[in-house]
């Protein structure tokens, strides 16, 4: 079953193959995070700014197995730009989540998120800050890998110049109609794994005729086609949903899309509009509601 296969990061850490997000759900996330682990989810990917890591926490220590079976992904708060403050941040996310170490810390943004899709500011210095302290929490245990999110690849290379801990992975969003090829390409050469967040855009990408006719040729699912995709380019999905049934059917990714049609996936229409989320600054918004 694909959900507890691995890949192994830089470092030698193994990091499950599919992820579930959890942007978005509060309330009932215990319950969302049992049923995850109950179906075979491994990896449970959450942030600062969601707002339920004491949620995630306790789901985590309530589901049944081991903790160390588990492996806890949070993201340090986009507008921690000085070692401090970042160096604190972490502390509390230990704190929430009631946890010894968390098993994948990255920075959210490189801007804050009140700046994405508005500023030129690329906050060079205050990233290095920060990412200085996840190195030194790092080394001190806290955290068994550090990275980085929505990395453009000049804010990559900023970190790769300045910092000694190369990043395990790059949360970017990536999905059908929204490819970042340059970005996966440059971050797989430097041995950086990329995670492909909201790959089911969101839920937009659902009611796309030519998508359909697709996953119909491959007798599949929608989200199916769409995890299946991100995984041929290399990329952990990072999939977000609360239903039992949808994380069941979401984990049957044993299939293959033929070359000819990743190329036709690569080059897909840009979306347009993600609907009521478009507002979101991770989806080309100035409206920040993290
Ligand atoms: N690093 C970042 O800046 C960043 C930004 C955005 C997101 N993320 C991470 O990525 C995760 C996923 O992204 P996302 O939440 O934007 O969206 P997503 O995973 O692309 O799509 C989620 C939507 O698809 C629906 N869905 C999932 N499986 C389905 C199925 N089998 N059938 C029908 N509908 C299905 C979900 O509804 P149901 O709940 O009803 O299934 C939900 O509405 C987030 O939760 C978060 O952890 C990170």
């Amino acid at each position: 079953m694909i959900l507890q296969e691995t890949y192994e990061l830089n470092n030698g850490v193994k990091i499950p193959k599919v992820g579930l997000g959890t942007w978005q759900i509060k309330d009932g996330i215990e319950e969302v995070i049992k049923n995850a682990v109950e179906v075979g989810y491994r990896l449970i990917d959450t942030a600062q700014a969601y707002g339920n890591e004491e949620g995630i926490g306790k789901g985590i220590q309530e589901c049944g197995i081991p903790r160390e079976e588990i492996f806890l992904e949070t993201k340090l708060h986009a507008t921690k730009k000085d070692y401090f403050s970042a160096k604190q941040a972490i502390d509390e996310s230990l704190v929430r989540l009631d946890v010894d170490y968390i098993d994948l810390m990255i920075i959210h943004s490189p801007q804050p998120w009140e700046e994405v899709n508005q500023s030129e500011e690329r906050y060079y210095k205050g990233n290095v800050e920060a990412y200085h302290a996840l190195e030194d929490a790092y080394k001190e245990g806290k955290l068994r890998a550090i990275g980085i999110s929505n990395f453009l690849n000049s804010d990559t290379q900023n970190i790769l110049d300045h910092c000694s801990i190369i990043p395990m992975a790059n949360q970017i969003l990536t999905h059908i109609s929204n490819t970042k090829l340059d970005i996966i390409k440059f971050n797989q050469e430097r041995n950086i794994f990329i995670q492909a967040y909201s790959p089911i855009a969101h839920g937009e990408i659902l009611k796309n005729e030519k998508i359909i006719e697709m996953a119909n040729k491959y007798n599949v699912s929608v989200p199916q086609l769409c995890l299946r995709y991100v995984i041929e380019l290399g990329a952990i999905p990072i999939m977000k949903t609360a239903n039992k049934d949808h994380m069941i059917s979401n984990a049957q990714l044993d299939f293959h899309i033929t070359d000819e049609d990743m190329t036709i996936l690569n080059d897909f229409d840009p979306i347009q509009d993600y609907g009521a989320s478009s507002k979101f600054p991770c989806f080309g918004g100035k409206k920040p509601t993290y």
